[in-house]
C-alpha cells in the first residue's frame, strides 16, 4: 500500500522554498530553467503525419525500420537470488541530466534487459529534495497505468539513489513535436485523451502531478505516452498544498502566485501543452519575469487555424480562476466536445493507434534522444558498499512485486 502518512510527513518539510522577490510580490525559487528542445519555427502548414479531416493516420515507417523490444522482467525474477544492486547492470550512456541527477541508459546483465536508471547523488539533495524523491518513489510504487512509467527496483549506494525505471525507448514526445513543426488536432488529440487518462488515475489515488511539461512525456516503442518523473508530485491530503516548484511555462496562475492549489493545476498545464502541440510554442513566453506576467494577466491568442471546439477547450482549459477551470468537476476535461469522437475504454486499453511510431533499429544505440546527452562519456562512481545507509533513505530500497522469485 502506498504509505500516505510518510509521504505527506516528509512533504511537509518542502514548504522551505516559497521564496518572494520583494518588488513584484512573486515567487523568486521557481527551480531552474529547464533544458528545452530547440525547436524548428512553428509552420503555418498542418503537420503531415495525420489527416486531420477524417483522423485517419497516414502511412507510417514500414516495419521493417522498427525492432520490437520485447522485456521479459519474469527472467530476472526467476533468477533472482540476492538484493538487487549496482553491479547486476552495465550503462550503455547518458539519456538526459536534470537538476538533481541523471538518467542512464542500463542493460541488465543476466536478462540483457534494457531499463532507464535515474541516478541522484545524495549529497546535492537537499532535506526537502530527498524528501520529494521519497515521494516519487512511493508514488511510482503505488501507482500501475499504461501511460505512466513503472518502476522496476529502487536501491542505494552510500553516495547515490538509484531507481530502475521503464526505459521510454520513443524518447521524448517533443523531440517528435520539433521535427514536425506542430501537430494537428488529431494528433494532439490522441497524445491529450492519453495524458487525461494518465492524469485522472493520478487525481483518483490524491496525487497532482504538478509537473506537466514536454520533457516528461515521453514514448514507447509502439508511440504511446509515457509520463515520468515524479520529482514534484505530491499527495494531497484531501486538500490543497502551496509549495512552488515546476517549469514557469507550464505553471498556472495560483501557483505563480503561491496560492493554495489543487489537482486544477495539472488541466492548466494540460491546456498549455495542447497549445504548444497545437503552434509549436507554448502560449507565454519569453524572459522569466515576462512569461510569468503574461500568464497572471494576458489573455491567450488563438490562432485562426483552431477549430471553434479546440478554442473554446483550450479558453476553459487556461482559464486563470481555477475555480470555473475546465477539470475543477470530475471528469469534465474528457467530456469537452474535442473529445467526443474518443473511444475512452479503447485509449486506456492501448487500442488507440499512436500518430508516430518510433523509429527503433537498436534500442541500446538510444537513436530518440539528444546526442548532447547520449554522446556524453559514462563517470564511474564507486562500487557498492553493503551495509552503509544513510538513515534518511533506509527505505528506499523497492522491488516490483511480480520480480520478486
Ligand atoms: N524512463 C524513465 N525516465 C526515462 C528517461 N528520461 N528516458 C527514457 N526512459 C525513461
Amino acid at each position: 500500500m502506498f504509505d500516505f502518512e510518510k509521504a505527506v510527513l516528509g512533504l511537509d518539510n518542502l514548504q522551505l522554498d516559497n521564496d518572494y522577490d520583494e518588488k513584484t510580490q512573486l515567487p523568486s525559487a521557481l527551480g531552474n530553467s529547464v533544458r528545452r528542445l530547440i525547436k524548428t519555427p512553428s509552420s503555418s502548414n498542418p503537420p503531415s503525419q495525420y489527416n486531420s479531416d477524417t483522423d485517419e493516420p497516414a502511412p507510417r515507417p514500414s516495419k521493417q525500420q522498427q525492432t520490437v523490444v520485447t522485456i521479459d522482467h519474469n527472467y530476472i525474477a526467476s533468477n533472482q537470488r540476492k538484493a538487487i544492486g549496482k553491479s547486476d547492470f552495465t550503462s550503455l550512456c547518458v539519456l538526459g541530466r536534470g537538476a538533481f541527477g541523471k538518467v542512464h541508459l542500463v542493460r541488465h546483465d543476466k536478462s540483457k534487459q534494457l531499463y532507464a536508471m535515474k541516478i541522484l547523488k545524495k549529497a546535492s539533495l537537499i532535506v526537502h529534495q530527498a524528501n520529494q524523491l521519497k515521494t516519487e518513489r512511493q508514488i511510482l510504487e503505488e501507482v500501475r497505468h499504461p501511460f505512466i512509467v513503472k518502476l522496476y527496483y529502487a536501491f542505494q549506494t552510500p553516495d547515490e539513489l538509484h531507481m530502475v525505471l521503464e526505459y521510454a525507448v520513443g524518447g521524448e514526445l517533443f523531440r517528435h513535436l520539433s521535427h514536425e513543426g506542430m501537430f494537428s488536432e488529431p494528433m494532439a488529440r490522441f497524445y491529450a485523451a492519453e495524458l487525461i487518462l494518465a492524469l485522472e488515475h493520478l487525481h483518483s489515488l490524491g496525487i497532482v502531478y504538478r509537473d506537466l511539461k514536454p520533457e516528461n512525456c515521453l514514448l514507447d516503442a509502439q508511440g504511446h505516452i509515457i509520463l515520468t518523473d515524479f520529482g514534484l508530485s505530491k499527495v494531497s491530503m484531501e486538500g490543497k498544498t502551496n509549495t512552488i516548484c515546476g517549469t514557469v511555462e507550464y505553471m498556472s496562475p495560483e501557483v505563480l502566485m503561491g496560492l493554495e492549489y489543487d489537482y486544477v493545476v495539472d488541466w492548466w498545464s494540460l491546456g498549455i501543452l495542447m497549445y504548444d502541440m497545437l503552434t509549436g510554442s507554448p502560449p507565454f513566453t519569453g524572459s522569466r519575469k515576462k512569461t510569468m506576467d503574461a500568464i497572471l494577466s494576458k489573455k491567450i491568442h488563438m490562432p485562426y487555424y483552431f477549430t471553434a471546439d479546440a478554442k473554446d477547450l483550450l479558453s476553459k482549459l487556461l482559464r486563470k480562476n481555477p475555480n470555473v477551470r475546465l477539470g475543477a468537476k470530475k471528469n469534465a476535461v474528457r467530456r469537452h466536445p474535442f473529445f467526443s469522437k474518443v473511444n475512452w475504454k479503447e485509449m486506456e486499453e492501448r487500442k488507440g493507434i499512436p500518430p508516430i511510431l518510433p523509429v527503433v533499429t537498436d534500442p541500446a544505440a538510444a537513436e530518440n534522444f539528444d546526442s548532447q546527452f547520449t554522446n556524453q562519456v559514462i563517470v564511474g562512481s564507486p562500487p557498492d558498499e553493503e551495509g552503509k545507509v544513510h538513515h534518511h533513505f533506509r527505505d528506499f530500497s523497492f522491488v516490483e512485486s511480480s520480480l520478486i522469485a
